[in-house]
Protein backbone atom coordinates (compact mmCIF):
# COMPACT_ATOMS: atom_id res chain seq x y z
CA UNK A 1 0.00 0.00 0.00
CA UNK A 2 2.94 2.52 0.76
CA UNK A 3 4.46 1.61 -2.54
CA UNK A 4 1.32 2.25 -4.14
CA UNK A 5 0.94 5.70 -2.57
CA UNK A 6 4.23 6.75 -2.81
CA UNK A 7 3.81 6.04 -6.71
CA UNK A 8 0.88 8.23 -6.76
CA UNK A 9 2.76 10.85 -4.79
CA UNK A 10 5.49 11.33 -7.42
CA UNK A 11 2.77 11.51 -10.20
CA UNK A 12 1.14 14.36 -8.60
CA UNK A 13 4.73 15.66 -8.12
CA UNK A 14 5.97 15.15 -11.23
CA UNK A 15 3.05 16.90 -13.21
CA UNK A 16 2.69 20.18 -10.79
CA UNK A 17 4.68 22.91 -12.33
CA UNK A 18 4.03 26.40 -12.23
CA UNK A 19 2.99 25.88 -16.17
CA UNK A 20 0.50 24.13 -15.03
CA UNK A 21 -0.70 26.90 -12.52
CA UNK A 22 -0.29 29.55 -15.46
CA UNK A 23 -2.34 27.57 -18.01
CA UNK A 24 -5.22 27.27 -15.15
CA UNK A 25 -5.14 30.81 -14.17
CA UNK A 26 -5.14 31.55 -18.21
CA UNK A 27 -8.01 29.62 -18.61
CA UNK A 28 -10.10 30.97 -15.45
CA UNK A 29 -9.22 34.52 -16.04
CA UNK A 30 -12.67 35.52 -18.57
CA UNK A 31 -14.91 34.65 -15.39
CA UNK A 32 -13.64 37.27 -13.32
CA UNK A 33 -16.17 39.57 -15.57
CA UNK A 34 -18.75 37.42 -14.14
CA UNK A 35 -18.54 38.24 -10.68
CA UNK A 36 -18.37 40.68 -7.86
CA UNK A 37 -15.95 42.29 -5.68
CA UNK A 38 -17.63 42.51 -2.14
CA UNK A 39 -19.38 45.96 -1.50
CA UNK A 40 -20.41 45.73 1.98
CA UNK A 41 -17.47 45.97 3.69
CA UNK A 42 -16.02 49.64 2.11
CA UNK A 43 -12.28 49.27 2.59
CA UNK A 44 -12.75 45.76 0.69
CA UNK A 45 -14.61 47.48 -2.27
CA UNK A 46 -11.90 49.42 -3.59
CA UNK A 47 -9.81 46.28 -4.04
CA UNK A 48 -9.12 45.96 -8.30
CA UNK A 49 -11.17 43.01 -9.85
CA UNK A 50 -8.35 41.54 -12.48
CA UNK A 51 -5.78 40.09 -9.50
CA UNK A 52 -5.74 36.35 -9.62
CA UNK A 53 -3.10 34.08 -8.23
CA UNK A 54 -2.47 30.39 -6.84
CA UNK A 55 -0.09 28.58 -5.18
CA UNK A 56 0.38 25.45 -3.88
CA UNK A 57 2.08 23.95 -0.96
CA UNK A 58 3.29 19.87 -0.81
CA UNK A 59 4.72 18.41 2.06
CA UNK A 60 8.12 18.32 1.72
CA UNK A 61 7.80 22.13 1.54
CA UNK A 62 8.24 22.94 -2.11
CA UNK A 63 5.88 25.63 -3.56
CA UNK A 64 4.44 26.58 -6.65
CA UNK A 65 2.76 29.47 -7.88
CA UNK A 66 1.52 31.72 -10.78
CA UNK A 67 0.08 34.99 -11.41
CA UNK A 68 -0.52 37.69 -8.22
CA UNK A 69 0.87 35.03 -5.97
CA UNK A 70 3.07 36.95 -3.85
CA UNK A 71 0.50 39.90 -3.86
CA UNK A 72 -1.13 40.73 0.03
CA UNK A 73 -5.42 40.79 0.34
CA UNK A 74 -7.51 40.56 3.24
CA UNK A 75 -7.89 36.77 4.03
CA UNK A 76 -11.51 37.80 5.52
CA UNK A 77 -12.99 34.58 6.47
CA UNK A 78 -10.29 31.96 5.95
CA UNK A 79 -8.92 33.29 9.27
CA UNK A 80 -12.16 31.64 11.10
CA UNK A 81 -9.82 28.14 10.34
CA UNK A 82 -7.35 29.07 12.18
CA UNK A 83 -9.55 30.63 15.22
CA UNK A 84 -10.69 27.48 15.32
CA UNK A 85 -7.63 25.55 14.86
CA UNK A 86 -6.43 28.12 18.18
CA UNK A 87 -9.45 27.44 20.53
CA UNK A 88 -8.87 23.87 19.75
CA UNK A 89 -5.39 23.94 21.75
CA UNK A 90 -6.63 25.67 24.28
CA UNK A 91 -10.32 23.96 25.50
CA UNK A 92 -11.36 20.40 25.70
CA UNK A 93 -13.51 18.89 22.79
CA UNK A 94 -16.63 19.25 24.50
CA UNK A 95 -16.93 22.79 25.73
CA UNK A 96 -16.49 24.06 22.33
CA UNK A 97 -18.96 22.11 21.01
CA UNK A 98 -21.20 22.77 23.29
CA UNK A 99 -21.38 26.07 22.40
CA UNK A 100 -21.50 25.75 18.42
CA UNK A 101 -22.74 23.08 15.89
CA UNK A 102 -20.85 20.96 13.48
CA UNK A 103 -23.63 20.94 10.35
CA UNK A 104 -23.95 23.78 7.57
CA UNK A 105 -26.24 26.53 8.13
CA UNK A 106 -27.93 26.64 4.60
CA UNK A 107 -28.22 30.41 5.36
CA UNK A 108 -25.97 33.39 4.12
CA UNK A 109 -23.14 33.76 6.27
CA UNK A 110 -23.89 36.79 8.85
CA UNK A 111 -27.61 35.65 8.86
CA UNK A 112 -29.48 36.25 11.96
CA UNK A 113 -32.61 33.89 11.57
CA UNK A 114 -31.73 30.60 12.16
CA UNK A 115 -29.91 31.49 15.55
CA UNK A 116 -33.02 32.93 17.13
CA UNK A 117 -34.72 29.67 16.36
CA UNK A 118 -31.83 27.75 18.02
CA UNK A 119 -31.61 29.85 20.98
CA UNK A 120 -28.08 31.68 20.03
CA UNK A 121 -26.07 28.14 19.39
CA UNK A 122 -24.65 29.21 15.66
CA UNK A 123 -24.74 25.94 13.11
CA UNK A 124 -20.88 26.08 12.65
CA UNK A 125 -17.22 27.90 13.60
CA UNK A 126 -17.43 28.78 9.68
CA UNK A 127 -20.68 31.34 9.93
CA UNK A 128 -20.47 34.69 11.37
CA UNK A 129 -21.97 33.65 14.46
CA UNK A 130 -19.94 30.14 14.88
CA UNK A 131 -16.77 32.47 14.80
CA UNK A 132 -17.87 35.18 17.01
CA UNK A 133 -18.79 32.61 19.95
CA UNK A 134 -14.84 30.86 18.92
CA UNK A 135 -13.32 34.88 19.16
CA UNK A 136 -15.59 35.15 22.76
CA UNK A 137 -13.54 31.80 23.87
CA UNK A 138 -10.58 33.19 22.78
CA UNK A 139 -10.62 36.69 24.69
CA UNK A 140 -11.14 34.36 27.62
CA UNK A 141 -8.12 32.04 27.43
CA UNK A 142 -5.94 34.10 25.66
CA UNK A 143 -4.21 37.15 27.87
CA UNK A 144 -3.65 38.51 23.83
CA UNK A 145 -5.86 36.95 21.83
CA UNK A 146 -4.35 39.46 18.77
CA UNK A 147 -1.12 38.71 19.09
CA UNK A 148 -1.06 35.59 19.43
CA UNK A 149 -2.94 34.85 16.14
CA UNK A 150 -0.06 36.98 14.58
CA UNK A 151 2.44 34.92 16.46
CA UNK A 152 0.93 31.53 15.04
CA UNK A 153 0.28 32.94 11.19
CA UNK A 154 3.66 34.21 11.20
CA UNK A 155 5.44 31.22 12.40
CA UNK A 156 3.37 28.88 9.98
CA UNK A 157 3.97 30.84 7.09
CA UNK A 158 7.79 31.08 7.57
CA UNK A 159 6.89 34.98 7.30
CA UNK A 160 7.59 37.30 10.42
CA UNK A 161 6.26 40.24 8.68
CA UNK A 162 2.43 39.50 8.25
CA UNK A 163 0.47 42.14 9.95
CA UNK A 164 -3.20 42.93 10.42
CA UNK A 165 -4.70 45.71 7.85
CA UNK A 166 -5.81 48.43 10.51
CA UNK A 167 -7.68 49.87 7.77
CA UNK A 168 -9.89 47.08 6.78
CA UNK A 169 -10.08 46.42 10.36
CA UNK A 170 -11.22 49.71 11.50
CA UNK A 171 -13.73 49.56 8.14
CA UNK A 172 -15.87 46.56 9.44
CA UNK A 173 -15.77 48.12 13.06
CA UNK A 174 -17.51 50.99 11.42
CA UNK A 175 -20.26 48.98 9.70
CA UNK A 176 -20.38 46.75 12.64
CA UNK A 177 -23.95 46.85 12.82
CA UNK A 178 -25.14 43.17 11.59
CA UNK A 179 -22.16 41.10 13.38
CA UNK A 180 -23.08 43.03 16.91
CA UNK A 181 -26.71 42.31 16.60
CA UNK A 182 -25.56 38.53 16.34
CA UNK A 183 -23.33 38.67 19.24
CA UNK A 184 -25.35 40.53 21.23
CA UNK A 185 -28.06 37.93 20.20
CA UNK A 186 -26.27 34.95 21.45
CA UNK A 187 -25.31 37.12 24.88
CA UNK A 188 -29.31 37.38 25.75
CA UNK A 189 -29.46 33.43 25.12
CA UNK A 190 -26.27 33.05 27.55
CA UNK A 191 -24.17 31.79 25.07
CA UNK A 192 -21.25 34.90 24.88
CA UNK A 193 -19.31 35.91 27.93
CA UNK A 194 -16.99 39.07 26.93
CA UNK A 195 -17.74 42.57 26.36
CA UNK A 196 -19.06 42.73 22.81
CA UNK A 197 -16.93 45.47 21.23
CA UNK A 198 -13.82 43.94 22.57
CA UNK A 199 -14.55 40.55 21.04
CA UNK A 200 -15.68 42.67 17.72
CA UNK A 201 -12.44 43.97 17.31
CA UNK A 202 -10.58 40.88 18.01
CA UNK A 203 -12.86 39.04 15.27
CA UNK A 204 -11.99 42.28 12.67
CA UNK A 205 -8.51 41.80 13.20
CA UNK A 206 -8.75 38.20 12.22
CA UNK A 207 -10.46 38.58 9.29
CA UNK A 208 -8.37 41.93 7.88
CA UNK A 209 -5.29 39.48 8.58
CA UNK A 210 -3.04 40.41 5.05
CA UNK A 211 -1.70 37.35 3.20
CA UNK A 212 -0.60 36.21 0.15
CA UNK A 213 -1.58 32.86 -1.91
CA UNK A 214 2.24 31.80 -0.81
CA UNK A 215 1.80 32.70 2.52
CA UNK A 216 -1.46 31.07 2.92
CA UNK A 217 -0.76 27.67 0.79
CA UNK A 218 2.73 27.20 3.36
CA UNK A 219 0.54 28.44 6.80
CA UNK A 220 -2.31 26.37 5.87
CA UNK A 221 -0.03 22.64 5.17
CA UNK A 222 -0.63 21.69 8.65
CA UNK A 223 -4.29 20.63 7.80
CA UNK A 224 -2.67 18.36 4.94
CA UNK A 225 -0.27 17.31 7.65
CA UNK A 226 -2.15 15.51 10.73
CA UNK A 227 -2.16 18.61 11.98
CA UNK A 228 1.92 19.42 12.17
CA UNK A 229 3.61 22.21 10.93
CA UNK A 230 5.91 22.10 7.70
CA UNK A 231 9.05 21.20 9.61
CA UNK A 232 6.84 17.90 11.04
CA UNK A 233 8.42 19.18 14.57
CA UNK A 234 5.66 21.87 15.91
CA UNK A 235 2.45 20.01 16.30
CA UNK A 236 -0.10 22.64 15.97
CA UNK A 237 -3.42 20.08 16.88
CA UNK A 238 -3.62 16.81 16.97
CA UNK A 239 -4.88 14.07 14.10
CA UNK A 240 -8.22 14.20 15.76
CA UNK A 241 -8.34 18.07 15.75
CA UNK A 242 -7.25 18.11 12.13
CA UNK A 243 -9.66 15.51 10.91
CA UNK A 244 -12.51 17.83 12.69
CA UNK A 245 -11.41 20.79 11.18
CA UNK A 246 -11.16 19.68 7.38
CA UNK A 247 -14.77 17.74 7.73
CA UNK A 248 -15.96 21.05 8.96
CA UNK A 249 -14.05 22.68 5.88
CA UNK A 250 -16.20 19.90 3.50
CA UNK A 251 -19.61 20.67 4.87
CA UNK A 252 -19.48 23.98 6.02
CA UNK A 253 -16.36 26.08 4.61
CA UNK A 254 -17.98 27.21 1.73
CA UNK A 255 -21.24 28.52 3.13
CA UNK A 256 -24.21 27.62 0.69
CA UNK A 257 -21.50 26.53 -2.23
CA UNK A 258 -20.23 23.73 0.26
CA UNK A 259 -22.71 21.45 -1.99
CA UNK A 260 -21.62 22.40 -5.11
CA UNK A 261 -18.34 22.64 -4.54
CA UNK A 262 -17.61 19.21 -3.47
CA UNK A 263 -19.77 18.38 -6.34
CA UNK A 264 -16.87 20.16 -8.28
CA UNK A 265 -14.21 20.22 -6.20
CA UNK A 266 -14.09 17.71 -3.51
CA UNK A 267 -11.42 19.18 -0.95
CA UNK A 268 -12.13 20.83 2.20
CA UNK A 269 -11.90 24.60 2.07
CA UNK A 270 -12.40 27.95 3.06
CA UNK A 271 -13.52 31.18 1.10
CA UNK A 272 -12.96 34.87 2.25
CA UNK A 273 -14.67 37.49 0.74
CA UNK A 274 -11.65 39.18 0.03
CA UNK A 275 -11.77 36.25 -2.64
CA UNK A 276 -8.83 33.56 -1.45
CA UNK A 277 -9.62 30.30 -1.18
CA UNK A 278 -7.78 27.32 0.68
CA UNK A 279 -8.27 23.66 -0.09
CA UNK A 280 -6.43 21.09 1.07
CA UNK A 281 -5.43 17.49 0.01
CA UNK A 282 -5.31 15.48 2.61
CA UNK A 283 -1.93 13.66 2.92
CA UNK A 284 -0.40 16.04 0.42
CA UNK A 285 -0.58 19.39 -0.14
CA UNK A 286 -2.49 23.22 0.85
CA UNK A 287 -3.52 24.97 -2.24
CA UNK A 288 -4.23 29.21 -1.78
CA UNK A 289 -6.31 30.62 -4.71
CA UNK A 290 -7.06 34.38 -5.22
CA UNK A 291 -9.73 36.53 -6.82
CA UNK A 292 -11.87 39.31 -5.61
CA UNK A 293 -14.82 39.04 -7.84
CA UNK A 294 -17.22 36.64 -6.18
CA UNK A 295 -20.03 34.61 -6.88
CA UNK A 296 -23.82 35.02 -5.21
CA UNK A 297 -22.80 32.93 -2.21
CA UNK A 298 -19.61 35.45 -1.42
CA UNK A 299 -17.05 32.47 -3.34
CA UNK A 300 -14.52 33.54 -5.37
CA UNK A 301 -15.91 32.62 -8.65
CA UNK A 302 -12.46 32.19 -10.64
CA UNK A 303 -11.41 30.75 -7.70
CA UNK A 304 -13.47 28.22 -7.69
CA UNK A 305 -12.46 26.98 -11.22
CA UNK A 306 -8.94 27.24 -10.95
CA UNK A 307 -9.79 24.74 -8.14
CA UNK A 308 -12.06 22.43 -10.24
CA UNK A 309 -9.08 22.65 -13.17
CA UNK A 310 -6.01 21.67 -10.64
CA UNK A 311 -7.89 19.11 -8.67
CA UNK A 312 -9.19 17.13 -12.28
CA UNK A 313 -5.37 18.28 -13.55
CA UNK A 314 -4.05 16.41 -10.80
CA UNK A 315 -7.01 13.27 -10.53
CA UNK A 316 -7.46 14.96 -6.73
CA UNK A 317 -10.78 14.80 -4.71
CA UNK A 318 -11.97 13.23 -2.06
CA UNK A 319 -14.57 11.54 -3.89
O1 LIG B 1 -17.74 39.62 9.23
C1 LIG B 1 -17.77 39.66 8.00
O2 LIG B 1 -18.81 39.77 7.36
C2 LIG B 1 -16.44 39.56 7.27
N1 LIG B 1 -15.39 40.08 8.08
C3 LIG B 1 -16.09 38.14 6.92
C4 LIG B 1 -17.09 37.48 6.03
C5 LIG B 1 -16.53 36.47 5.10
O3 LIG B 1 -15.38 36.49 4.69
C6 LIG B 1 -17.48 35.47 4.60
N2 LIG B 1 -16.88 34.74 3.54
N3 LIG B 1 -17.18 34.32 2.54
Amino acid sequence: ILRIHLSLWKTVVASLSNQLLQQILDDVRPLIAQGRVADYIPALSTVAPDYLGIAVCTLDGQLWQAGDADERFSIQSISKVLSLALAQTRYQESEIWQRVGKDPSGQPFNSLVQLELEKGKPRNPFINAGALVICDMLETRLTAPRQRMLEVVRSLAQQPDIQYDRQVARSEFEHSARNAAIAWLMKAFGNFDNDVATVLQTYFHYCSLSMSCTELARCFAFLANQGRDLSGELAIITPRQTKHINALMMTSGMYDGAGEFAWRVGLPAKSGVGGGIVAIVPGEMSIAVWSPALDASGNSLAGVAALEMLAEKLNRSLF
